[in-house]
């Protein structure tokens, strides 16, 4: 397994693989790499002769007050998880490599209606962070395939939606998310809670749980559904940002009609914003 940070050493490496027929699949991560992770590359590398993990903190996604300074940037741990997990290639690049002429100069790609509500309403300016760099490295591996985990799942239908309204020739596949034994989603920022934290950490889990069960069982009060599970997050020590249930296509507030419906969440324990999601057929 190779690890390179410069775009013109990418190209090299990946004109060589496709001039022997190799197909190709992209992970694009921002490091720091968990099971969640790792399960992306898993998949892509029964699907793909070569798979690209991408490293990058992507400073275009994190507004002012958020922590891109603190993210956790570990390459080492990083490069040995996948090695192990049969990955090919790293991509490990530089802001300057990605962003030569600054953030300010930068061409920007803006997805419209999916981007707007749930994270796009609390991180304003982070869809377009995501679609743009993530478009990027479409146009910079040219894979034939790219896996992104349902975990961030507005995250999915936002880069699902690029690549179809861009015409990017890659197919968008989406993995289930991977948890902790006690439900709570693998995440890198998990790492920032405290031990009393932690423990609480899984009642976000829970109340999704409930509020699925609930919506399998009929119920259409979706007003009331949310209300109840936000009750929970603040009575277990959350401070909640949303709790919406939504059409799993649309992302658009849930009608009784609807065959597919998401449960989408964000919630702060102390500092951290977690997010998780979980999905329903009616
Ligand atoms: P990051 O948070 O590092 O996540 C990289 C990929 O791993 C994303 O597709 C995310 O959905 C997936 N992932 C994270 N936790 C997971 C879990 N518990 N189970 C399954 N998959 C999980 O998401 C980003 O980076 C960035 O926004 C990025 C797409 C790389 C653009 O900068």
């Amino acid at each position: 397994m190779r690890t390179v940070h410069s775009l013109k050493e990418l190209r090299t490496i990946l004109r060589g693989y496709r001039q022997q027929g190799k197909t190709i699949g992209l992970v694009p991560t921002m490091g720091n790499l968990h099971d969640g992770h790792i399960s992306l590359v898993r998949k892509a590398t029964e699907a793909a002769d070569v798979v690209v993990t991408s490293i990058f903190v992507n400073p275009m996604q994190f507004g002012a007050n958020e922590d891109l300074d603190t993210y956790p940037r570990t390459l080492a741990d990083d490069q040995e998880k996948l090695r192990l997990a049969g990955n090919t290639l790293v991509f490990a690049p530089t802001a300057e490599e990605i962003y030569p002429e600054g953030l300010a100069r930068q061409t920007r790609v803006v997805v419209p209606e999916v981007s707007e509500g749930h994270c796009g309403a609390s991180r304003p300016g982070h869809f377009e962070g995501v679609a743009t760099v993530v478009s990027m490295l479409f146009n910079m591996v040219q894979p034939d395939f790219a896996v992104f985990g349902e975990k961030d799942f507005q995250q999915l239908a936002v880069i699902r939606k690029m690549a179809r309204d861009l015409l990017i020739p890659v197919e968008v596949i989406g993995a289930p998310t991977v948890r902790e034994a006690d439900g709570l989603a693998k995440s890198s920022r998990n790492g920032y809670l405290s031990e009393e934290e932690r423990a609480i950490a899984p009642t976000l889990y829970r109340a999704l749980e409930t509020t699925v069960a609930e919506l399998a069982s009929g119920r259409t009060d979706f007003e009331a559904l949310e209300t109840e599970a936000q009750q929970t997050l603040t009575g277990a020590g959350f401070r909640p940002d949303y709790f919406n249930i939504v059409n799993s296509q649309t992302l658009k507030p849930a009608t009784a009609e609807d065959p597919e419906l998401t449960v989408l969440a964000a919630a702060f324990l102390g500092t951290t914003r977690l997010i998780d999601n979980l999905s329903v057929r009616r």
